[in-house]
C-alpha cells in the first residue's frame, strides 16, 4: 500500500481526441486499430479554465498537455499553457511535433519554455510514416521542428513506443538523438491497445530486456541521457543491470497521477478507459477519493502477493496483461524468479548510502523549494523544475524551519531526526542523499 496523497501531482489533459496521424499501436480507445471510431472532442476554453481552477485548488503540481495531438487545437493548447502559467502550474507537452511552425516554437520558447515530449518511431523516414500512418514528409517536418526546439533551447525529448516493426532500430534512433541534441531519450515499449484484439506488435519479455540493455548502452557510449516511461515489474529486471537503472518506474496510476479526458472524465491512467467521474460536473478531490482502489493495491496480482517486494514493485502496469482486467498478471511478470533471493540483494544500489559517505557534508535548500503539505509530511518540491520527494513531518518541519540559505550538515539533519538505530539512521541518510540528488539541498559548494 502506498500513502494516500491529499491530490495528484501531475495531470495529464487529453485537450482534443483530434490527430493527424493514425498509429495503429495508439491506445487512444476512442480509435481502434488507426481508425478513429469517435468523432474527436475538444473542451471549450471555459471548461479548460474551470479545471486549471480545479487543479490549482487541489494544489496540483504540474500539468501535461496531451491528446490526441495537441497541436491540431494550436490556440487551446496556449490558451491552457498561459492558464497554467498564470496561476503557477508547471506544464509539459506530449505531441507528434508534425504540426508546429517556425512562429509556435519560438513562441514556446519565449513564453513557455516548456518540456516537449516527441514521439519518433524511427530514423528512417518509410518506418515511421508507415508506423504512424502518415508520409515521409511529415517525418522531415517532424525532425526540422525538433531541430528548431532544440536551437531555441527549448527541452525536447524524444519517445519511441518499441514494437516488433521498430525493434532493431533503437541505436540508429539514439544516434539521431544525439545528432538532433535532444535532452533525454526515451523508449518505452509499446503497452497492448484496450479496443484492440491485434496485439502482435507487442515485445516479448526477452525482447523488452534487450531493449532496456540496449538503452544502458546507448547512455554510456553516446552520452546522452535515457529514460523508459512505462513501469517493468521487478521480477523481469532482476540479474540484469536494468534492475538498478530503471527500478525508479513502478505504477503511479491514480496514486500520483490522473489523466482527464476531453469531456472531462477523470481516469486513473491514459490507458486506461474507466472513468471515476466528471471534473467538469464535481469536485477533483470527491473523484480523487473515489480512486482509491488504485492506492490499496485491490488490484494487485493474487501471484504478487506474497512477493516480498510487492509494496515497491506494485506488480509492474496493470494495463500490460494479455486479457483486459487490472487483477491480471503483467504479461511479463514471473514472481517465482525472486524465490529464494534475499531482500537485501533486491535493495538497489543507490538507496544504500554509507553512514559516513555524507558526513560532514554541508548543504542549503535551494530557494526555490516549495512544500506541499500532506498527513504523512510533505511533498517537496522545486518550483522551477521537475523535482520532488516525500519527505515525512520531522524532515519537513526541519526544512521549513530554515533561514533563508542556511547552511547545514548531515550530521545535524540526523541529529533532528529521532533516528536510533543504525538502520534508522541508514533511511534518514538516504533521505538526505535524495535531496541532494534531486537537487532540492545543494552542496554548499556549488
Ligand atoms: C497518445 S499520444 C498523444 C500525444 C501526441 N499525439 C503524440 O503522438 O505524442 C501520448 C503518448 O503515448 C505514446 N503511446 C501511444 N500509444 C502507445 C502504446 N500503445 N504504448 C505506449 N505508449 C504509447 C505516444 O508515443 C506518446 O508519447
Amino acid at each position: 500500500m502506498v500513502a494516500t496523497l491529499r491530490a495528484p501531482i501531475d495531470v495529464q489533459i487529453e485537450i482534443t481526441q483530434s490527430c493527424n496521424q493514425k498509429c495503429r499501436h495508439c491506445y487512444n480507445f476512442w480509435r481502434s486499430n488507426g481508425k478513429v471510431i469517435k468523432k474527436g472532442q475538444h473542451f471549450s476554453r471555459s471548461s479548460l479554465q474551470q479545471i486549471i481552477n480545479e487543479l490549482v485548488l487541489n494544489q496540483v503540481i504540474s500539468i501535461t498537455i496531451t491528446g490526441g495531438e495537441p497541436f491540431i487545437r494550436k490556440d487551446d493548447t496556449f490558451a491552457l499553457l498561459s492558464m497554467a502559467k498564470k496561476s503557477g502550474l508547471l506544464a509539459s507537452i506530449n505531441s507528434n511535433f508534425s504540426l508546429v511552425d517556425d512562429y509556435d516554437i519560438a513562441r514556446l520558447a519565449n513564453e513557455y519554455d516548456v518540456p516537449i515530449l516527441v514521439s519518433l518511431l524511427s530514423s528512417d523516414p518509410d518506418k515511421h510514416a508507415l508506423l504512424s500512418g502518415t508520409s515521409k514528409c511529415e517525418y522531415t517536418r517532424v525532425i526540422k521542428s525538433i531541430e528548431r526546439a532544440v536551437h531555441y533551447g527549448l527541452p525536447v525529448s524524444i519517445n519511441m513506443v518499441l514494437m516488433k516493426e521498430n525493434f532493431s532500430d533503437v541505436n540508429d534512433l539514439a544516434r539521431l538523438a544525439k545528432e538532433l541534441g535532444v535532452k533525454t531519450f526515451c523508449v518505452t515499449k509499446a503497452l497492448p491497445n484496450p479496443r484492440n484484439t491485434e496485439n502482435d506488435f507487442l515485445l516479448t519479455s526477452k525482447e523488452v530486456l534487450r531493449s532496456l540493455q540496449d538503452l544502458i548502452s546507448i547512455e554510456k557510449s553516446l552520452q546522452l541521457p535515457v529514460d523508459v516511461l512505462g513501469c517493468y515489474p521487478k521480477c523481469l529486471l532482476v540479474g540484469s543491470d536494468a534492475y538498478q537503472r530503471f527500478f525508479h518506474r513502478v505504477c503511479v496510476a491514480g496514486k500520483t497521477t490522473i489523466t482527464i479526458g476531453s469531456s472531462g472524465e477523470v481516469r486513473p491512467c491514459s490507458h486506461i478507459t474507466r472513468s471515476y467521474g466528471n471534473v467538469i460536473e464535481e469536485s477533483l478531490e470527491d473523484i480523487w477519493l473515489r480512486m482509491d482502489d488504485w492506492r490499496k493495491d485491490y488490484f494487485l496480482p493474487t501471484l504478487c502477493s506474497n512477493c516480498p517486494i510487492s509494496s515497491w514493485c506494485t506488480g509492474g502496469c496493470r494495463v500490460n496483461t494479455l486479457e483486459t482486467g487490472f487483477g491480471n498478471m503483467d504479461m511479463h511478470a514471473d514472481p517465482e524468479i525472486l524465490t529464494g533471493i534475499l531482500i537485501d540483494q533486491l535493495n538497489p544500489e543507490r538507496f544504500k548510502t554509507k553512514l559516513n559517505d555524507l558526513s560532514g557534508y554541508l548543504v542549503f535548500l535551494h530557494p526555490k523549494v516549495k512544500f506541499r503539505e500532506e498527513e504523512f509530511g510533505a511533498l517537496v518540491y522545486r518550483s522551477d523544475q521537475w523535482s520532488m520527494i516525500f519527505v515525512n513531518n520531522q524532515a519537513s518541519d526541519f526544512l521549513k524551519n530554515l533561514r533563508h540559505g542556511e547552511i547545514f550538515s548531515s550530521d545535524e539533519f540526523l541529529k533532528k531526526s529521532d533516528a536510533t538505530c543504525e538502520e534508522e539512521k541508514q533511511t534518514v541518510l538516504n533521505l538526505f542523499n535524495r535531496l541532494i540528488s534531486k537537487k532540492i539541498l545543494v552542496t554548499s559548494k556549488n
